[in-house]
C-alpha cells in the first residue's frame, strides 16, 4: 500500500469549507521540485507539455487550479458550472468504497465508510454545486491566466432545467458565459443524473445533438468537448457519434459508474434521499480504458477526427500510458490526483525519458 497522503481536496468538511479554504495537503505549497519537459506533445492544435491533468470536479476554483499547475498537471478542468447558483448537497460528499472485485456498470450495492485507503475508490454526491456567473467568471478568468507556457484550463459547464426556456439555452448561455473568461477549450457536461434521475442527458442523443449545436452557435471559435458516460457497447454510442460528426472536437470519458453505497448495516450511505452515488477511481478504470478504445476504434470506422480524453482511475504511469495505448490523446485523473497530488511530476519521470 502506497503511504497516506492528505488528499488535496478534504472529504470530512463540506464543499463550501472545501472551498473556503482549500487546497489542503501538499497543493497548500509550493512543490519542492519542478519536472521540466522538454519534448512537449501536441494535443488539438495546440502545444501541451504533457496531455494529462484533472477532469471537472476536484478543482473548486482558483486556489486549486493555480496549485494544479504548479504540481506539473497541464490540463485542468476547472470546476463544472452554471448559468446561476446551485447549492451542493449537503455532506456526506465523498466516501471510500470497497467494491467485492470489479464494479459492474449495473448500479452495484458496495460498502461505503471514510476508510480511505490506496487503491482508492470513492462515491462523490455534490449535485454539481456553482456559484453565480458574477462570482466565478471572475475566478475563472483568474485560473485560466495562470496557466504557464504548455499549459491549459478548461471550462467545465452545463445548463440547468428551468433557468432558461430550454436546456438547449441553458448549455449555450452557459458556453457564451466560460468563453468570455478566455477559457481556450469548452467542456459541456452532459453525464451527470440531474436532467432525469432515469436518464443521463447523453442518453439522448436527438437533445445532445441540439444542445451541441446550440453551443457550437453561440460560440463557433473554441474547441469544444462533451463528458460522457460509460456505454456499454459500440452499438450504443454509435449513433451519438454519427450525429456529432464535424459539429464537436472531441469527448471526455467516462465520468462516473452508478452504484448504491451502503454502510456496514445495509442503509444508503449519503443518505435516504441519495440512494445511488458515482463511482469513481480504481473500480471503474476498466470502463474507461474500455470506452476510449470503443472511441477510439469508432473514430477510425467513421474516419473522424474528433479528440479523445480518457478518464477513470488514473494513479500511476502505467495507467496513463494504458489510456494512452488505448487511443487517449490526452489523460487525466480526479480521485488518484487527490490523493496524490505528485502524480503529474511521477507520470513525467517515468514518460519523458
Ligand atoms: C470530487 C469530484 C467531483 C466531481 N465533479 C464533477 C463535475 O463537477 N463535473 C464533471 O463533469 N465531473 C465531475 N467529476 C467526475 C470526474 O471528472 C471524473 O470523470 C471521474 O471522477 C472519474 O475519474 P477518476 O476515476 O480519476 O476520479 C467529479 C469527480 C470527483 C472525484
Amino acid at each position: 500500500m502506497k503511504k497516506t497522503i492528505t488528499p488535496f481536496y478534504d472529504p470530512l468538511l463540506s464543499y463550501e469549507d472545501n472551498y473556503e479554504q482549500g487546497p489542503f495537503g501538499d497543493f497548500a505549497h509550493s512543490p519542492k521540485t519542478v519536472i521540466e519537459v522538454t519534448k512537449p506533445s501536441h494535443f488539438l492544435n495546440l502545444s501541451v507539455n504533457l496531455p494529462f491533468g484533472i477532469p471537472a470536479g476536484p478543482l473548486l476554483n482558483a486556489n486549486y487550479v493555480k496549485a494544479a499547475l504548479a504540481y506539473g498537471f497541464d490540463l485542468c478542468v476547472y470546476k463544472t458550472v452554471r448559468t446561476k447558483a446551485h447549492k451542493s448537497h449537503p455532506l456526506p460528499n465523498v466516501l471510500s468504497i470497497h467494491p467485492k472485485g470489479q464494479l459492474s456498470h449495473q448500479v452495484d450495492t458496495v460498502l461505503a465508510d471514510r476508510n480511505y485507503q490506496s487503491p482508492i475508490s470513492i462515491t462523490n454526491s455534490f449535485g454539481v454545486p456553482s456559484f453565480d456567473p458574477d462570482v466565478w467568471q471572475e475566478d475563472l478568468a483568474d485560473a485560466v491566466n495562470a496557466a504557464k507556457k504548455g499549459q491549459y484550463v478548461i471550462g467545465s459547464f452545463q445548463g440547468t432545467p428551468g433557468n432558461e426556456a430550454t436546456i438547449e439555452k441553458d448549455y449555450a448561455l452557459a458556453a457564451r458565459l466560460v468563453a468570455q473568461t478566455n477559457a481556450p477549450i469548452l467542456e459541456a457536461n452532459l453525464s451527470c443524473p440531474n436532467e432525469g434521475v432515469h436518464k443521463l442527458l447523453c442518453f439522448d442523443f436527438d437533445k445532445v445533438e441540439r444542445v451541441a449545436k446550440e453551443i457550437k452557435n453561440a460560440v463557433p471559435d473554441k474547441p469544444l468537448f462533451l463528458k460522457l458516460a460509460y456505454f456499454a457497447s459500440d452499438n450504443d454510442v454509435m449513433p451519438l457519434l454519427k450525429k456529432l460528426h464535424g459539429v464537436v472536437d472531441g469527448f471526455s470519458t467516462i465520468n462516473t459508474l452508478s452504484a448504491r453505497p451502503v454502510d456496514k448495516n445495509g442503509d444508503p450511505a449519503l443518505g435516504h434521499d441519495r440512494p445511488a452515488g458515482g463511482v469513481c477511481g480504481d473500480a471503474i478504470r476498466w470502463a474507461g480504458i474500455e470506452m476510449v478504445k470503443r472511441l477510439a476504434r469508432l473514430r477510425n470506422e467513421l474516419a473522424s477526427d474528433f479528440a479523445i480524453i480518457g478518464v477513470g482511475g488514473v494513479s500511476s504511469a502505467q495507467h496513463y500510458q494504458q489510456y494512452i495505448d488505448a487511443g487517449a490523446n490526452a489523460v487525466m485523473s480526479a480521485t488518484g490526483a487527490m490523493w496524490d497530488p505528485n502524480l503529474a511530476f511521477e507520470i513525467k519521470k517515468n514518460i519523458i525519458k
